[in-house]
């Protein structure tokens, strides 16, 4: 049971991660862009602090680019390196074949079980369902994680899930609950999960 956070500033990042309940970071081009910052001094402070699983999203779809840049990241940055692909057959191309040297590969904007199904034949480390964003178009994000979840569970596949696009502290719980490995998300979700009206009684 891991919990990443979906964001790419830094203070907050380490003042989260030394509470020792923070396994991971997931970054965006949007939350790149967020940050105003180059998004490797980013990864570079992260790693620097301990951030043992950082995903950097590769933005292209030139099969070769994303190889070689995956290559260049995990050169650079070494264990906590997560190269992040979309499911396109590009990015599952390079997924196979970034995979197949050793380099952790986390699938994105994926919205179906069959496309999990192919990224983990593609040998990804992780799927990421945007849960909200399928909740947004009037459909049950959680039962996305739910059948991924079967599905691998059923074929033994290594790929984990990685739940994404969270938006609240209940789809956190029921995505857990669904079988998902890893959930992602924003600071802001996460702060939220210490609480409850009941535990602030019985302070009083
Ligand atoms: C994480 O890897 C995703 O990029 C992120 O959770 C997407 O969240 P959003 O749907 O709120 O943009």
């Amino acid at each position: 049971m891991k919990i990443f956070l979906d964001t790419a500033d830094v203070p907050t990042i380490v003042n989260h991660f030394d509470t020792g309940l923070i396994d991971g970071i997931t970054t965006n081009p949007t939350l790149i862009m967020k940050s105003g910052r180059n998004p490797e001094d980013v990864y570079r402070e992260l790693a620097g602090h301990g951030v043992p699983d950082i995903s950097m999203e590769i933005v292209t779809e030139d099969v070769d680019v994303f190889v070689s840049e995956g290559k260049r990241l995990k050169e650079e940055f070494g264990e906590c390196t997560t190269i992040k692909v979309p499911c396109t057959p590009a990015g599952l191309k390079a997924c196979k074949l970034l995979s197949d040297e050793g380099i952790r590969v986390n699938v994105t904007l994926i919205f179906s079980a069959t496309q999990a199904i192919l990224a983990a034949k593609a040998g990804a480390a992780y799927v990421s369902p945007f849960v909200g964003r399928v909740d947004d178009n009037s459909f049950d994000g959680v039962q996305l994680v739910k059948d991924i979840s079967l599905l691998y569970k059923e074929q033994l596949a290594r790929t984990q899930v990685l739940a994404a696009s969270l938006r609240d502290v209940r789809s956190v719980s029921e995505c857990f609950m669904g079988g998902t490995d890893i959930v992602t998300m924003p600071v802001a979700v996460f702060d939220k999960m210490y609480n409850h009206i009941l535990t602030d009684k019985g302070l009083d």
